[in-house]
C-alpha cells in the first residue's frame, strides 16, 4: 500500500516536474527548437508582477493610449499576467484582422462570468474560430445580412412612433437623464427580442430581464472576477473553489435568464431563433451538424444582451449629443426624407466613431506565428488578445481632420478614404469616410446594419418630433462590456428639455 502510494506521488511528482520544465524551457522557443523573436515593445518602469493592472484599471483605454504615443502604434503590455498586443493604428487592425484574419480570428474567454454565461464558449461572441462558430454566424446573418436588414425597418419605425409618445404627449417637458435612460433600455430591448426571437415580450418579462442582466454585470465587476482575468492562479483558485463548492449563484443567474428565454419562445419559431434552429449547408459545410437546443438558447441569450446593451447605449449618447446641437436638428428637419435620413446617419456615425460604446475590442491568435510590422518581426502567441484600441485610432489626425471636434459632416462626404483600404495613406488631414466601432475582419459586428438604421430611424422620429435642449455630457467608463474584460464606455448624460414641435 505504501509502495504504490510512494509510485503514484512520484509519477504525480514526475509530471509535475516535466510540465513546468516544459514551460520553462520551452517558453521562448517553437516547437522545431527555432527562438522566438521579442514581444513588441513594452512600457518600461511597470511595477513587478502586477505590471500594467493599475494603470489599466485606473484609466482604461487611455492608458493605452498615452504608451501609444510615447512608445509606438504598436506595444505589447502584460495586465498582471495576462499579455495583450496593442493596435493603435487602422492598418495594423487592417493587417491583424483582414489581411491575416486565419491567424487571428479566434477568441479566449476573459473570467468566470464569461465562462458561464457563454457556456463555455458556445456563443457566436466567444466561440473560437472553427466550423461550429461559422455555423452560427451563417444562420445569423440569414436574418439581419446585407439582403435582410431592410426586412426591419417597420419594426424600428413603429418602435420610434412609440418612444416618442412614452417622452411627452403635451407641451415642454423636462425629462431626467435616469428616466430617459431606461425608455431608451425599454425601445432597445423590445427591438432585440424581436429580432433575435421574432416575439412581442410583456413589459414585466423584459424588466425581469434587465435585473437579471444587471446583477450579472454587477458581479463581474467584483474583485475577484477582476483579478481572474488577469492572474491565471486566481482564476485556478476560483475553478477548483467553484469545483468544490458549486457555483450556484452564477449558475443560478444564467440558468434562470436561460428560462424566461425558454418561456418567451412559442412553438413556432421566428427571428433568430429560427435561423438557428435550420442551418442551412454552404459550400464549405455542405452537411453541417445541426445545434442543440442548449447551444441555440445561450446564444440567443447573448445575442440578446449584446444587442440591447449596445443599441441602448448608442442611441443614449446620440440623444444626448443631438441636444447640445441646435445645427444639428435643424438639419434632421430638411423637406427631403432622404436627405433628412442621410443627416441621421452621418450623426450615428459619428456618434459611435467619438461618443460609441466600444473603446477597444479583440481577437485572438489561433497559433504560435511571427508579425512583421515595418520590416521588423514580433512575437505573437497562440491565444494571445491582439486589442484594437478605439481612443488611438478614432482620433488618429492622420485618418480624421480635426479630430476631437465631434463633427457628423466627415461622414457626409463620399470620395473619402477607408480606415480598412488597402493602401491608407498615412499623410495628415486625410478624412477617413468610417469607423471600427462594429469592428473589424471576420468577426465583424453582423448587427452594424440594423443598428445603424434602427438608431437613425429612432434619432430622426425624435428630433422632428420634439425640440432638445441642454448643455454638456458626461462620460463614464463601465467595467463589464457583456461579458468581455474591456468593458464600455456609457454616457451618463443630463436631464433633456423636450419641447414639441409644432
Ligand atoms: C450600436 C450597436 C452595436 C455595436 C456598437 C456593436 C459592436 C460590436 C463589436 C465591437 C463586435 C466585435 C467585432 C469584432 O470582434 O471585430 C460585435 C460583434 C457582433 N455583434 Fe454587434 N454591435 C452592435 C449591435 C449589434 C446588434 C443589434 C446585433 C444583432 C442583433 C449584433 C450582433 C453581433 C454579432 C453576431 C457579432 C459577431 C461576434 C463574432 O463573430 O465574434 N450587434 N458587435
Amino acid at each position: 500500500m505504501g509502495n504504490g502510494l510512494s509510485a503514484i506521488v512520484s509519477i504525480g511528482l514526475t509530471f509535475l516536474l516535466s510540465q513546468v520544465m516544459t514551460k520553462v524551457i520551452w517558453a521562448n522557443k517553437y516547437p522545431d527548437g527555432k527562438r522566438k523573436q521579442a514581444w513588441p515593445t513594452a512600457p518600461s518602469q511597470l511595477p513587478y508582477f502586477w505590471n500594467a493592472f493599475d494603470a489599466f484599471h485606473v484609466s482604461y483605454c487611455k492608458s493605452f493610449t498615452e504608451w501609444s504615443q510615447k512608445i509606438g502604434t504598436l506595444f505589447s503590455v502584460k495586465i498582471g499576467q495576462k499579455r495583450v498586443i496593442v493596435l493603435n493604428e487602422p492598418k495594423l487592425v487592417r493587417q491583424t484582422f483582414v489581411e491575416m484574419d486565419q491567424y487571428n480570428s479566434s477568441r479566449t474567454l476573459s473570467d468566470t462570468v464569461e465562462v458561464i454565461m457563454s457556456d463555455n464558449g458556445k456563443t457566436v461572441f466567444t466561440a473560437p474560430f472553427t466550423l461550429y462558430w461559422s455555423r452560427l454566424r451563417r444562420g445569423i446573418n440569414k436574418v439581419i445580412g446585407k439582403s435582410q436588414y431592410h426586412g426591419w425597418m417597420d419594426l424600428f419605425h413603429r418602435q420610434a412612433e412609440k418612444f416618442v409618445n412614452g417622452i411627452s404627449l403635451n407641451d415642454a417637458k423636462v425629462v431626467e437623464a435616469d428616466q430617459l435612460r431606461q425608455l431608451v433600455e425599454l425601445i432597445a430591448l423590445h427591438i432585440s427580442l424581436h429580432i433575435v426571437v421574432g416575439e412581442e415580450v410583456d413589459p414585466e418579462t423584459m424588466l425581469t430581464l434587465t435585473q437579471k442582466v444587471q446583477k450579472a454585470e454587477v458581479w463581474q465587476k467584483e474583485s475577484w472576477h477582476i483579478y481572474s482575468r488577469f492572474f491565471p492562479v486566481v482564476r485556478q483558485l476560483y475553478v477548483a473553489f467553484t469545483a468544490l463548492l458549486g457555483n450556484r449563484s452564477i449558475t443560478y443567474l444564467r440558468n434562470d435568464i436561460l428560462e424566461i428565454f425558454l418561456t418567451v419562445q412559442k412553438d413556432e419559431q421566428k427571428g433568430i431563433a429560427a435561423a438557428l434552429a435550420d442551418i442551412a449547408p454552404s459550400k464549405n459545410d455542405p452537411t453541417p451538424e445541426q445545434l442543440t437546443k442548449d447551444q441555440i438558447l445561450v446564444n440567443l441569450v447573448h445575442l440578446t444582451v449584446h444587442s440591447y446593451k449596445y443599441l441602448s447605449a448608442a442611441l443614449f449618447s446620440a440623444l444626448q449629443r443631438v441636444a447640445t446641437s441646435a445645427d444639428w436638428q435643424n438639419k434632421m428637419l430638411d423637406k427631403d426624407p432622404e436627405q433628412a435620413l442621410r443627416y441621421a446617419k452621418a450623426f450615428i456615425n459619428e456618434v459611435l466613431r467619438y461618443d460609441g460604446p466600444v473603446k477597444m475590442f479583440s481577437h485572438a491568435a489561433r497559433v504560435d506565428y511571427e508579425l512583421t510590422v515595418d520590416d521588423k518581426a514580433y512575437r505573437v502567441d497562440e491565444d494571445v488578445e491582439l486589442v484594437a484600441n478605439l481612443d488611438a485610432i478614432h482620433f488618429d489626425e492622420r485618418y480624421y481632420a480635426e479630430p476631437h471636434q465631434f463633427n457628423p459632416d466627415r461622414f457626409l462626404g463620399t470620395s473619402y478614404v477607408s480606415l480598412l483600404d488597402e493602401k491608407v495613406p498615412t499623410s495628415k488631414g486625410l478624412n477617413a469616410r468610417d469607423h471600427l466601432a462594429f469592428g473589424a475582419g471576420r468577426r465583424a459586428c453582423q448587427g452594424s446594419l440594423v443598428a445603424e438604421e434602427m438608431l437613425a430611424a429612432i434619432l430622426l422620429k425624435v428630433v422632428q418630433t420634439y425640440q432638445l435642449k441642454h448643455q454638456g455630457i458626461i462620460r463614464t467608463q463601465v467595467m463589464s462590456g457583456v461579458w468581455s474584460w474591456m468593458g464600455r464606455m456609457e454616457t451618463k448624460g443630463n436631464d433633456i428639455e423636450f419641447i414639441k414641435r409644432p
